[in-house]
């Protein structure tokens, strides 16, 4: 368990009761995806075709009534030059400071706007600025920072990236739910192979950073459980499989849109869950809002288990065995690595068995165990070798990912359908390289072909985005945190809430 500041006092039961209502839509109230999520050069930043195909998509969810709603004219001029954005943000922005008159007159109509609307007002401004800032091709951001400016191929746009981040810092507000009891809510695991999910939870309970206590006031809505801690709890081997962790979170978020108006007021688009275990995706599978509407921060970011980057954000796992960082980051340069790639891990999956069948034993140049010798240590392994073999196990993500990326290894991705993690800021070319399934036995060839001078500039990118990868005891600006939340605030930044 994560160490917590103070001890909360649980604050309400789950009804174990629970019946699937097929859920009525209420209000029209859905979900305009506005900028395309990717902050990359090679794909355009904003895009309303796709855009307006998303709404289409999810349209298909609603009734027939809601589809005639979203078709109407009026809502799509909506997405085209948001409204908010070209009418409110003069009056509301500035109005927001001063207490008096929230009123503003538009055609002769006094309108009063609702919290929700400033609040989309300042996301539009946000958007259009971060779209104005990915004109600027240039590979260097131009924004003043006292602590890091992004720049280099590493960055799908630096510049979008850091004028994104930076709204981030200024706007983005959380809340988090306080329904629900120790320990299956509100902490998570903090070492081990899970321990992202614990560290972010325990990072949000805490509340030093982005969070507000004022619903109102929130951007997004944080459900804060851990299916680690409920696999350990709930979890009978053999019997019922996830059936009761499934349950449970289906009946958390029935008492969260039962006491709150906000889940219903965007069925959950403006929600998201954490979780690290390999079986986070199938729980949210017992809500079909939560599974296809809401963001969902994933260690196992399957595409063909419905991970779906431009909603969902992938989580890196990060193997603390002790919980601590220290002397996992850095390791010598290149000329002190003699290994040209090296891999050790248990025969998990599919991938693992063509990379241990072709390659174990068999080549001093590629080191490949399943049981590292005795006495050899994993950690000095990672930092004589040049390239890590990154293959997926039993499910798509690894933490050799970042276990690479602290020991200065270039990370070989080797895997399918995997999404890995930050692509929507990270050019994941510029410091990796990825190996298809098929091509395993070719692998040797693939690394030997990459020159010397290639190989520096990986190397030396590597080093450059470990920063963004580090986690931190009390996060620290461009860490790991702060990136995660930057990967939420974009797909947030894609959707239109009204009420
Ligand atoms: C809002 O302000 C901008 C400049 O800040 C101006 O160009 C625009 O006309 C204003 N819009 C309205 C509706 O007043
Ligand atoms: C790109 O950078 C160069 C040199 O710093 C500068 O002269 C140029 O104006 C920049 N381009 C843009 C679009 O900002
Ligand atoms: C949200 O909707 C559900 C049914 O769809 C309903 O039972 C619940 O009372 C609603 N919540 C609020 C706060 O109105
Ligand atoms: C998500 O939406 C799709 C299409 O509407 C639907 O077929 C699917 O069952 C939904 N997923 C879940 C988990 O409910
Ligand atoms: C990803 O999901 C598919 C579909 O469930 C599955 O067949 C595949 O094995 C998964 N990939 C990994 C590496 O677990």
């Amino acid at each position: 368990m994560c160490p917590t500041n103070k001890p909360r006092s649980a604050s309400s039961n789950l009804p174990y009761s629970i019946s699937i209502l097929v859920f009525l839509l209420l209000t029209l109230l859905f979900v305009i995806s506005l900028v395309d999520v990717t902050l990359g050069p090679d794909r355009s930043w904003i895009s309303f075709q796709s855009s307006w195909a998303r709404r289409v998509d999810l349209s298909q969810s609603l009734s027939g009534d809601e589809i005639g709603e979203l078709e109407r004219p009026s809502s799509l001029i909506g997405i085209a030059e948001a409204p908010l954005a070209s009418s409110l943000l003069n009056n509301t922005l500035e109005e927001q400071q001063s207490p008096k008159s929230p009123a503003v007159a538009t055609g002769g109509v006094i309108k009063m706007y609702t919290k929700l609307e400033r609040l989309e007002a300042a996301l539009a401004k946000a958007r259009s600025s971060i779209r104005e800032a990915s004109q600027n091709n240039n590979m260097t951001s131009i924004h003043q920072d006292p602590d890091y400016v992004p720049q280099g191929p590493i960055y799908r746009n630096a510049n979008a990236f850091h004028r994104s981040y930076l709204e981030m810092e200024k706007l983005f507000k959380i809340y988090v739910y306080e329904e629900g009891e120790l320990p299956m809510f509100h902490t998570g695991p903090c070492t081990s192979i899970y321990s992202s999910e614990g560290r972010f939870i325990m990072e949000m309970e805490r509340g030093n950073f982005y969070r507000t206590k004022d619903p109102d006031e929130a951007m997004v809505y944080f459900l804060p459980f851990s299916v680690v801690t409920m696999v350990q709890y709930l979890y009978v081997p053999g019997a019922h499989e996830y059936h009761a962790i499934g349950r449970t979170v289906a009946d958390y978020v029935d008492v969260v849109s039962q006491r709150h108006r906000f889940w219903n007021r965007s069925l959950g688009a403006d929600h998201f869950m954490l979780s690290c275990h390999d079986w986070g995706p199938h729980t949210t599978s017992y809500v079909p809002n939560l599974f296809n509407n809401s963001i969902r921060v994933l260690c196992n970011a399957n595409t063909t288990e419905g991970f779906n980057p431009s909603k969902d954000v992938s989580l890196p796992e990060i193997n603390l065995k002790t919980g601590e960082i220290t002397g996992l980051i850095g390791g010598p340069s290149p000329s002190k690595r003699p290994i040209l790639a090296f891999f050790a891990g248990r025969l998990h999956g599919h991938i693992r068995y063509l990379l241990l069948e072709q390659w174990k034993e068999k080549d001093q140049d590629v080191q490949v165990y399943d049981n590292l010798p005795n006495g050899v240590s994993y950690e000095s392994m990672l930092k004589k070798s040049r390239f890590c073999l990154c293959p997926s196990g039993y499910e798509v993500a690894s933490p050799r990912l970042v276990e690479a990326i602290y020991s200065e290894c270039v990370p070989v991705l080797i895997s399918d359908g995997y999404v890995p993690p930050l692509s929507d800021v990270l050019n994941w070319k510029a410091f990796s390289v990825t190996v298809a399934v098929k091509d395993i036995p070719n692998l040797k060839t693939i690394l030997m072909g990459i020159s010397q001078r290639q190989y520096l500039r990986l190397y030396r990118r590597v080093k450059q985005v470990q920063r963004h990868f580090v986690i931190n005891g009390t996060p620290k600006r461009f860490d790991i945190f702060h990136m995660i939340i930057h990967s939420i605030w974009l797909r947030r930044l894609n959707v239109l809430i009204q009420d």
